[in-house]
Order: C-alpha cells, then structure tokens, then sequence
C-alpha cells in the first residue's frame, strides 16, 4: 500500500502510523523523524534543519525532496510505504509525483487527519517522546508507566523544542498557506479521506481503518 498521512502539528500522524504499522506490513517514513535524527548526529543537513525546525518553519524543498528520494529507494519501499509529513508543499507534491513514478509506486490514499486548534495546543504541549525508540507519549493522554521514562527503551523522556504554543501558530500558518494546497492538490485526484482526528486514538484508528480498507 502506498500512504500519506496529513494533518497539522499534533494531530496524530505519528500516533496513527505506529498503529498502522502494526496492521499493514510497510515502512513509516516520518520526514520529521529523519530530520530530527539528523539534527542529532549533527550532520550537514540537520545543521541546515534545526534552526528551520526550531522556529517551526518548513525546511527547504530541496533538502527534503532529495531526503524522501532517496529513502524511497531503499529495499523496504518495494513494499509500498505511510509517508508522514510529506509533501508539505506543492513544490514537493510536484517532485513526489517524480519519484513515484520513478519507483512504480503512485500514491493510493491520503489520509487528512482534522483536529481544532485547542486540542492540537494541548497534545503538542503535553506531548513527551523518546530521543531513542521514538516512542510517543501524552502526559494526560497516553503517560508512560513510570514518569518521565520509555516504557520501550527505558530512555529519559523529551519535551520537542518546537512543542510550545507560539511555535505551534507558526506551524499551524505554514500547514495553512503551504500544506492545505496539498490536500486539495490530492483532493482533485480523489485520493483524500478525511478523518476526524479530534476523537480519542482508538476511535481515529477505527475510521482510519476503514479508509484503508477501501484500498488493501
Ligand atoms: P513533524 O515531525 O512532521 O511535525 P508536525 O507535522 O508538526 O507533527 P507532529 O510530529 O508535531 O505531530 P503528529 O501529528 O505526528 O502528532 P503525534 O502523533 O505526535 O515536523 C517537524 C518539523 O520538521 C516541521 O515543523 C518542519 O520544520 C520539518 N519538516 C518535516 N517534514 C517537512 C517537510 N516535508 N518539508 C519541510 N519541512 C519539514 O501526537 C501529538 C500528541 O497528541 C502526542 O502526545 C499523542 O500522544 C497525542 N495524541 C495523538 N493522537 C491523539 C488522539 N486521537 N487522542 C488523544 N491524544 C492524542
């Protein structure tokens, strides 16, 4: 199957995709994830990414489309692929188009995970993730067992530097002038499920299902 995943900063796409995942045999390329991982190994490009990142802003088109070609052409996309958080502009809705064809594998479903502003506030600021397993965890929502450590890896949990309010409107800006276009881009192909993404995780799940199911 070959997936996007959308939505604002907090609607779920990394809690979705892990529970997708585990149903459907196929990679979870988070270009968030891989961006992060780089900044943490300070490589040239995640010295390029963190200051983007940081101040909640899209990094550059060319920096991701070569990101995302790259990983797509690796063993374990023969399978098909969840792409979450890509592509968030048309410039890579365009490029994408590229690369799918490329690798004979053209987009079957996009999922367009809604969710209101008050709701995505409180997830993204109560929001903890393991720097380690990538574990996502919600302090009210979704604690781990033992306060402030993974139950995966038993790693110290982080709070994600862009995780405040204010950066939070400054993605919600880049979603709306930038990503909305995409969802449309996709919406003229026919290709969108919106999901309501405010309802709690197994109930999102539960309508992501059945969009999937449309497809598999
Ligand atoms: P990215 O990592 O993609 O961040 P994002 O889009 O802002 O999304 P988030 O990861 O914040 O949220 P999510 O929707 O995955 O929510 P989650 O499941 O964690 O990108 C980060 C940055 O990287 C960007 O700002 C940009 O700078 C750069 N970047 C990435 N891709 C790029 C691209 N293509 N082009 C340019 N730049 C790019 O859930 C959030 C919280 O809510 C969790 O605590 C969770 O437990 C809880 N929760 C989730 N679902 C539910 C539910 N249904 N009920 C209750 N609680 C829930």
């Amino acid at each position: 199957m070959n997936i996007l995943i959308m939505g604002p900063a907090g609607a779920g796409k990394g809690t979705m995709s892990d529970l997708i995942i585990k149903e459907f045999d196929i990679p979870h390329i988070s270009t968030g994830d891989m961006l992060r991982e780089n900044v943490r190994n300070q490589t040239e490009l995640g010295v390029l990414a963190k200051s983007y990142m940081n101040a909640g802003k899209l990094v550059p088109d060319d920096v991701i489309n070569a990101m995302v070609e790259d990983r797509l052409q690796q063993p374990d996309c023969q399978k098909g692929y969840l792409l979450d958080g890509f592509p968030r502009t048309l410039v890579q809705a365009e490029a994408f188009e590229k690369i799918a064809e490329k690798i004979g594998r053209p987009v079957e479903t996009v999922l367009a995970l809604n969710v209101d502003f008050d709701i995505l506030a409180e997830r993204i600021t109560g929001r903890r993730i393991c720097p380690k397993c990538g574990a996502i965890y919600h302090i009210k929502n979704k604690p781990s067992r033992t306060e402030g450590i993974c139950d995966e890896c038993g790693a110290e949990l982080i709070q994600r530097k862009d995780d405040t309010v204010e950066q939070l409107k400054v993605r919600m800006d880049e979603y709306e002038n930038s990503t909305k276009p995409v969802i449309d881009f996709y919406e003229a192909k026919g290709l969108v499920s919106k999901i309501d993404a405010s309802q709690n995780a197994n109930a999102t799940f539960a309508q992501v299902k059945e969009a999937l199911g449309k497809v598999a």
